[in-house]
């Protein structure tokens, strides 16, 4: 089983369960990560649960009265850290999915003698706070832990104002040198290896998300002696490390990285009443908020009627002829034709509308029209799956 085959609510769950009960015996962690100084500022509370990865904070050049964001605040080490460096004018959102994890940090905040930090809890999947709200967004060895990296940077993106900034630190993994007894270990995924990206794919989706100037400031490699610092790798699973990668690769299992990006500056976004992004954003993140945007498969479930080729049909929407389908690579819908005209918007993915005496170039954002009759096939040529929106079609 490859990371890519689990599913994003199995991870999750693996991930609460391991974080959860994380005991506090991580003390050599934050001596590993911060300097004395920092360390003098910080309660033991905190120190002791300390599981990050590096020390972003050293880069992300935090001015006085900013909104800062700490994804994943586990015992509130950074939190803490960022606080004291915004001050009283500025605040930190301590977001975790974790009460457990919440509680850790308001002891910790309330022992360092902080006002300014809002415990939030909620998924950075799904960050409740409103639209450009965030100045800057910290986060130390947590993106890594999420099934859905893209969709976590979308996020970031989302909450930040424009031109905000993300400095961020995590593990980068070529998963090829992971045997795969190791990248399935449901531990090594807690242990932010086993779901860490490559150095490039990081940076990859960050700009896919709309950020610029993506770059790391900072490597540092990461031995197995570091993984066993943590307590979420078993004995069990640092001995299977030991014993199947080579050892020319024990010190560096992993590379931590810092990363730095800011989210390109559009000016001014106007929603359809006019209003400006950031004034829409007044209210404050909520805890526990109903989101409006979901998983597709939540709403829209439905079995594949062709192979490669899976149709969902939108069940909360009451015109049955609307409907996504994913075409998966390499593969195509077959050769067919409808007795009205078709109109499909394309997603995610890139393909070629396939005519009778020619073929057309499909990629995000295309809306393809094909008239009555008109025999064609939709080929998904991409890495990924191709998807559209049929407005008015069907398949087969
Ligand atoms: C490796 S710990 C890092 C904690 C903290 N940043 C530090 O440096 O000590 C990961 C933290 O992220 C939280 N977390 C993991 N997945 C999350 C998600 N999808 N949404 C919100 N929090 C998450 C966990 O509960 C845990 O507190």
């Amino acid at each position: 089983m490859s990371r890519d085959l689990m599913h994003s609510d199995e991870v999750k769950a693996l991930v609460r369960a391991a974080y959860r009960h994380v005991p506090p015996t991580t003390a050599a962690v934050a001596h590993k990560i911060y300097s004395s100084d920092e360390l003098a500022m910080l309660p033991d509370s905190a120190v002791n649960r300390a599981l990050g990865v590096a020390n972003h904070l050293r880069y992300a050049d935090i001015r006085p009265g900013e909104t800062i964001l700490d994804l994943g605040c586990g015992g509130g080490i950074d939190t803490i850290l960022a606080a004291q460096r915004t001050g009283p004018t500025g605040k930190v959102i301590a977001l975790d999915f974790l009460p457990e994890m919440l509680d850790r940090t308001a002891d910790a905040v309330r022992e360092a003698g902080l006002t300014n930090v809002e415990l939030v809890e909620g998924e950075m999947e799904a960050i409740p706070c409103p639209d450009a709200s965030v100045d800057l967004i910290i986060s130390n060895g947590v993106i890594n832990l999420s099934a859905r990296k893209a969709r976590v940077m979308a996020e970031c993106a989302r909450v930040l104002r424009p031109g905000g900034r993300l400095c961020v630190s995590d593990l980068t993994v070529d998963q090829d040198h992971l045997p795969p007894e190791i990248a399935t270990q449901p531990a090594a995924w807690a242990g932010c290896v086993a779901g860490a990206l490559a150095e490039d794919g990081f940076l990859h989706k960050l700009e896919r998300a709309g950020f610029e100037d993506a770059e790391v400031v900072e490597r540092a490699p990461f031995s197995i002696d570091d993984c066993a610092l943590y307590p979420l790798f078993s004995d069990e699973v640092i001995r299977l490390m030991r014993a199947l990668i080579p050892v020319d690769r024990h010190a560096r299992v992993a590379v931590t990285v810092v990363v730095k990006a800011h989210l390109r500056d559009v000016g001014e976004i106007r929603s359809e009443s006019g209003a400006v992004r950031s004034e829409a954003a007044a209210s404050t993140c909520q805890s526990g908020v109903t989101r409006n945007v979901r998983r597709l498969q939540d709403i829209a479930p439905g079995p594949a009627d062709i192979p490669g080729v899976e149709v969902r049909h939108l069940t909360q929407v009451e015109d049955p002829q609307l409907k996504i389908i994913d075409v998966q690579p390499g593969n195509s819908t077959p050769f067919h034709t409808h007795p009205h005209a078709h109109e499909a918007v394309i997603i995610s993915g890139v393909g070629t509308l396939q005519l009778q005496e020619r073929e057309e170039a499909l990629t995000p954002g295309d809306v393809l029209f094909v008239n009555p009759d008109e025999p064609h096939a939709i080929i998904s040529r991409g890495s990924e799956a191709l998807r559209f929106v049929c407005l008015d079609c069907y398949v087969g």
